[in-house]
């Protein structure tokens, strides 16, 4: 049962979890036993409609069949050589097909992994230090992306990180999200080797760029001679099967990917410009390796879900539920919110009339989400335990799904109201 194994589970890991954002769950974490379609089924026998979806990378659904199947074949072929392999040229060559900033590919195993190279590769080619990021953009959790992150960052307090030092500190300026002066300041006043953003911000909520704000920083970064990395890891393959950058026309020099390229296992990847990407080893001297770079089952599961992106071209199927659900709840709640919704992905921010940035998001009303939370919960829909996450739809949230999760959603802000 959930309950007995949270109380085990504090005794064995910090918090009770091994990621943060899980301990949010109201009232207490459930434990998962099987995922399913649009659904979580828990260890206590509940059966409930996941909008978290692994926190993005499951865009077919828990379990898709083809994805499975697939790794159960390359399960009989073995999983980890310290070779080459033929499925890593095949998934390289897809990400290039498919990303415009991709000429060349390096596979890592989380989204965290990719930006922390990306950071190395751009600082060791452009020969400088400084990096400039965005106040609530999170690019995973290593020590020059702990700083004005999002996610659970923010949710639980941290502005810095405890333990990133302060020489790195100084290494990195933040801007608002959405500020474009401010970004031409730091690049006219401070050597900056890249910046790094989120096309569409989803560790903040849902919070998109505004007009000309993507096009903007990288006709900056290009006169500052510093280089523009999109971190895609969420909206890579998810808004687009070119991801943000398609979607909104504006390429970057680097690209990093997580999450959906992987189909649901582990990985990250660093892309972008050939000339750049040379500068990683053994072709220059950016240095990166790893044990489990090109895991084949990581591989063969983000060639099969791409395949299924390419042959049924969902987009449009899973954008619609999420507008029909964003647009129900949106006239549903009767206070004061605002609604924000891109393609596949969208979050309700209570309180608060308008977010164009982390401190506009930072003032909502946390609390009252987290009791929707809780109580939608309770009822078997399972959105983000956090306002500052994203909620989800996949392929395998149909018609019958949603109108479940409206009516679920309709009883309990009637309940609240
Ligand atoms: C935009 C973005 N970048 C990087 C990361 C880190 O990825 P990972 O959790 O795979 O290390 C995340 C994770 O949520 C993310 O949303």
């Amino acid at each position: 049962m959930s309950y007995e194994l949270w109380k085990e589970a504090l005794s064995l890991f910090a918090g009770g979890v091994n990621s943060p954002v899980r301990a949010l769950v109201r009232p207490s974490p459930f434990f998962t036993a099987k995922g399913e379609g649009p659904f979580l089924i828990t260890e206590d026998g509940k059966k409930i409609i996941d909008y978290v979806l692994g926190y993005g990378p499951l865009i077919l659904g828990h379990s898709p069949e083809r994805v499975k199947q697939k790794i159960k074949e390359q399960v009989d072929k073995g999983w980890l050589y310290g070779t080459p392999s033929r499925i890593e040229v095949e998934l390289a060559k897809k990400i290039i097909n498919h990303i415009p900033s991709a000429q060349k590919v390096r596979f890592v195993n989380s989204g965290t992994e990719a930006t922390m190279n990306a950071i190395r590769l751009a600082r060791g080619f452009t020969g400088r230090t400084k990096i400039l990021k965005f106040n609530g953009n999170y690019h995973g959790a290593h020590d020059y992306a702990l700083i004005e992150a999002g996610s659970a960052v923010s949710e639980y307090g941290i502005t810095i990180s405890k333990g990133v030092p302060e020489e790195v500190v100084r290494t990195v300026t933040v801007c608002e999200y959405n500020d474009l002066e401010c970004v031409e300041r730091r690049l006219k006043s401070e050597n900056i080797a890249a910046v790094i953003l989120e096309p569409v911000m989803g560790n903040y909520g849902v919070i998109p760029p505004e007009d000309g704000f993507l096009r903007g920083v990288k006709e900056l970064t290009s006169t500052y001679g510093s280089l523009l990395i999109f971190d895609e890891v969420i909206t890579g393959f998810r808004l687009d099967i070119g991801g943000a950058q398609s979607l909104f026309k504006v390429v970057p020099d680097l690209t990093t990917l997580g999450k959906i390229i992987g189909g649901g296992l582990p990985i990250g990847a660093i892309t972008g410009k050939r000339e750049i990407m040379e500068s990683i080893t053994p072709a220059g001297s950016v240095f990166n390796a790893g044990t489990f770079n090109a895991n084949p089952l990581s591989m063969t599961a983000g060639i099969a879900t791409i395949e299924e992106l390419e042959n049924k071209n969902p987009y449009t199927e899973i954008n619609r539920a999420a507008e029909v659900l964003a647009d129900e709840i949106d006239q549903m709640i009767k206070t004061e919110h605002v609604t924000h919704r891109i393609g596949s992905m969208f979050q309700f921010f209570l309180g608060v009339k308008d977010v164009k940035n982390a401190s506009d998001a930072k003032i909502t009303n946390r609390a009252l989400y987290l009791k929707i939370h809780e109580m939608l919960l309770k009822e078997g829909v399972f959105i983000p335990p956090s306002q500052l996450e994203t909620i989800f739809t996949s392929t395998s949230h149909n018609d019958e799904v949603i109108n479940i999760t409206i009516d679920k959603f309709k009883k309990v802000l009637g309940e609240l109201a």
